[in-house]
């Protein structure tokens, strides 16, 4: 019950990790909140969980999302981690693939941090964000173009963020995972050399993503600040 009664933002909390995310949150005693755009997903996340407060915010809508998030009221925690992916090679990207990939990674994320921020720091609250960025942010695939370059802006902003509030006792950090076992993963482009260069040879599961992303939200380790946490069974570093 590391988390009784704190309150929690998590964006995307209608998609495959946010469910999972909301379910461990409320097993630890946090009050969610689960912010989505898609309504189906959060009247299915209601069924499941009543006690969580749903949401409707589309993050491409700057000022809807500053005021949705602030009628939320000051909270602890924040997790940034409403995503998409559009597989296009850099020659086919498109306008509107940019502006989503850096509109919900960068922007989105930038928006929902400063208003939650703000009533951080008006409440006196020494919070702690995750984002929930990727390998992608800084290994470079084919097809992967809007992807990778929306969430490399979103680990600057997790850099800028936690040097800024460091002086407010407001932590952020990042988690960089590569593939996970959900339906995201199916969309992304095929690459053969992937598992050859993972040295644990599979993905990772979506609990294990849910640990990391509780062990760098909480308490445990509060001196951590500014960190990126890959989860990728070793293929970052790998040269194989
Ligand atoms: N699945 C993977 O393999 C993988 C790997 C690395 C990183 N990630 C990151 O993990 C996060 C969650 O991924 P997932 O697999 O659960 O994906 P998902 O598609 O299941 O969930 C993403 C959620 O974000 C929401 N969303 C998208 N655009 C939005 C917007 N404009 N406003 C509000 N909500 C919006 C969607 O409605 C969806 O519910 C993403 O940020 C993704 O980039 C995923």
């Amino acid at each position: 019950m590391a988390f009784k009664d704190k309150k929690v933002i998590i964006t995307g909390a209608a998609g495959n990790i946010g469910r999972a995310l909301v379910d461990r949150f409320l097993a630890s005693g946090a009050i969610i909140f689960a912010v989505d755009k898609a309504q189906d997903g959060l009247d299915a996340l209601q069924r499941q969980f009543p006690n969580v407060r749903i949401c409707n915010i589309d993050l491409m809508d700057w000022e809807a999302t500053r005021e949705g998030v602030d009628a939320l009221g000051p909270v602890h925690y924040l997790i940034n981690n409403a995503g998409l992916v559009i597989a296009e090679s850099f020659l086919e990207m498109k306008l509107e693939s940019i502006d989503l990939s850096l509109g919900v990674h960068f922007k989105g994320a930038l928006n929902v941090s400063q208003v939650v921020v703000k009533n951080m720091i008006k409440a006196g609250i020494p919070g702690s964000i995750v984002n929930v960025s990727s390998v992608a942010s800084f290994r470079a695939s084919t097809k992967l173009g809007a992807y990778s370059t929306s969430k490399a802006a979103m680990d600057m902003l997790t850099k800028v963020m936690a040097v800024e509030l460091g002086e407010h006792k407001i932590r952020v950090n990042s988690i960089n995972p590569s593939v996970i076992l959900t339906e995201m993963a199916q969309k992304l482009p095929q690459n053969d050399n992937f598992m050859t260069r993972t040295p644990l040879k599979r993905i990772a599961r979506i609990d294990e993503v849910v640990n990391a992303i509780l062990f760098t939200l909480g308490d445990e380790c509060p001196i951590m600040t500014g960190n990126f946490l890959t989860i990728d069974g070793g293929y970052s570093i790998s040269a194989n």
